[in-house]
């Protein structure tokens, strides 16, 4: 039956109001029924991908922490954890004990005051990824550095008309990011407004699948790679939604699923399908849209989408992901750098996988249509454009690979992008390298106004986009609202730490 209230996030609601000031608890709650509970013995998997894996195991939500009266009070701890795994343990970073960590909702308006603690043994901080906020003071300033053992608290102030939509947090200290993410260190962020509280919206089972791809161990070696692998950027032993493989979903003929689908993997792409129903999409990475048919739904490190799912009849339903080829990279092989087994050429390929399966029974009956109330998007010939910039994302150098931005690898004390505040500009990013890179802007989302392969247009607003090999995509980007210095940057984590990243001051 579908009710209009769906209980399972009411109820996770109001168990994580009860439990805000517990979050490590409730996260912990949340993690312990990861595993799939099958009493093996045996050790656990080791990063080897031909070992059998665990599958089959329930979907487990992350455990949710929601804002009441306008504000938001969050602490989180990041710090090494024996995540369940096979009946047995896996080594992985956890924000309260929880892979992935807890779940932040609030409101346009609001604000979020998060203490970060440093459990780890190296330096940390947190990036607010998606959010417009400013990037200023302890807002979603991603220059401060938390040391082993010390504790830092941001406040984040939504503006009141902020996007509703599925936005994320992860680690962002430069050198640092890569291994701290694929470790598990990464959250969703969901703020809701007026569309979320429609009937049709309400009535349908909202999810967040947060897709991770760690390498599969019982120490820490698990965040060590080869220079081939960090070139190529890290991909782990397997594609996990919220730390679980291939979970499953018991569902209801007559329900619609809506799924908030966050790739935090450090590197791997996502070529989305579904066999079994059809996917409408409503959101990709910044404000709602739609609903738009979707066949295959291309997720680069970094990017969101949001989802409809009508089921209409019983059967089985499977989320998966087509291979996507992701190009070569220098210094990946052929110079006696192929470590890894990677061999000759050093080809990067993210493989096909299973992600997902939804047993739906009951009786055949149309669901609810899936629809949402569309916000009216900005036409963009209606966004006078002030200025042109020309960026390119390149990869030079043997062995340790350079990634560089506009030949330059990253500088701590160099503007790269000096934007006059209020103005909007285009931005043209070229991909001269060999590999595809996603691009990423904090804190002004953008529209994708062309291709060069003639390809559409996104849809929507965005603030990580892929660009190929040999292309460019035509970006436009009000700087409105915030003043500030932050980075721009490839998602590909391995990149962005090797030095594809660049400061903008607005
Ligand atoms: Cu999700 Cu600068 O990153
Ligand atoms: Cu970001
Ligand atoms: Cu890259």
């Amino acid at each position: 039956m579908n009710t209009p209230l769906a209980s399972g996030p009411l109820l996770s609601r109001r168990s994580a109001l009860r439990l805000t000031g517990l979050g490590a608890l409730a996260a912990g709650v949340a993690a312990c029924s990861n595993g799939n509970g099958g009493g093996a013995t045996g050790t656990p998997a080791a990063p080897d991908s031909s070992v059998p894996l665990p599958s089959g195991a329930a979907f487990v939500q992350p455990a949710e922490l929601v804002s009441a009266n306008g504000r938001l009070e969050v602490t989180l701890e990041a710090a090494p954890y024996m995540a369940s795994w096979n009946g047995a343990t896996r080594y992985a970073l956890a924000y309260n004990g929880s892979v992935p960590g807890p779940t932040l909702r609030a409101r346009p308006g609001d604000t979020i005051r998060l203490t970060l603690r440093n459990g780890l043994d190296q330096p940390t901080n947190l990036h607010t990824h998606g959010l417009h906020v400013s990037p200023e003071g302890y807002s979603d300033n991603i220059f401060h550095m938390i040391d082993p053992g010390g504790s830092l608290t941001y406040e984040y102030e939504l503006p009141g008309d902020h996007p509703s939509g599925t936005f994320w947090y992860h680690p962002h200290h430069h050198g640092f990011v890569a291994a701290q993410v694929s470790g598990g260190l990464a959250g969703a962020i969901i703020i809701e407004d007026d569309i979320d509280d429609s009937p049709v919206m309400r009535a349908s089972t909202e999810r967040v699948l947060i897709i991770s791809d760690p390498k599969i161990g019982t120490d820490e070696s698990v965040l060590t790679v080869t220079s081939a692998e960090q070139n190529n950027g890290r991909e782990g032993d397997a594609a996990l939604i919220n730390g679980v493989l291939r979970p499953v979903i018991d569902a209801e003929t007559g329900t619609v699923e809506r799924w908030r689908i966050i790739n935090a993997s450090s590197s791997r792409y996502y070529r989305l399908t579904l066999s079994g129903a059809s996917m409408s999409q409503i959101a990709s990475d910044h404000g709602r849209f739609g609903p738009i048919a979707v066949g295959t739904l291309l997720l680069t490190p970094g990017q969101r989408a949001e989802v409809l799912v009508s089921l209409n009849e019983a059967g089985t339903i499977t989320l998966s992901t087509e291979a996507v080829a992701r190009g070569m990279s220098m210094g990946g092989g052929g110079m006696g750098m192929g470590g890894g087994g990677m061999g000759m050429g050093g080809d990067a390929l993210s493989p096909a996988a299973d992600l997902l399966t939804v047993v739906v029974t009951g009786p055949a009956g149309a669901a609810p249509g899936a629809g949402m109330v569309t916000p009216s998007l900005e036409a963009l010939d209606s966004m006078v454009v002030d200025a042109e910039r020309h960026i390119s994302f390149g990869a030079m150098g043997m062995g340790r690979g350079e990634f560089v931005i506009d030949g330059k690898p990253f500088a701590a004390d160099r503007v790269d992008a000096d934007v006059l505040f209020g103005t909007t500009e285009d931005w043209i990013v070229t991909n001269n390298s060999m590999m595809p890179h996603p691009f990423h802007l904090h804190v002004w989302p953008f529209r994708v106004v062309e291709r060069s392969d003639g390809s559409e247009p996104d849809p929507g607003w965005r603030d990580t986009v892929n660009i190929p090999t040999g292309q460019s995509v035509r970006l436009r980007i009000p700087f409105r609202d915030f003043s500030g210095t932050t980075v721009y940057h490839c998602h590909i984590l391995d990149h962005e730490d090797l030095g594809m990243m660049a400061i903008i001051d607005v």
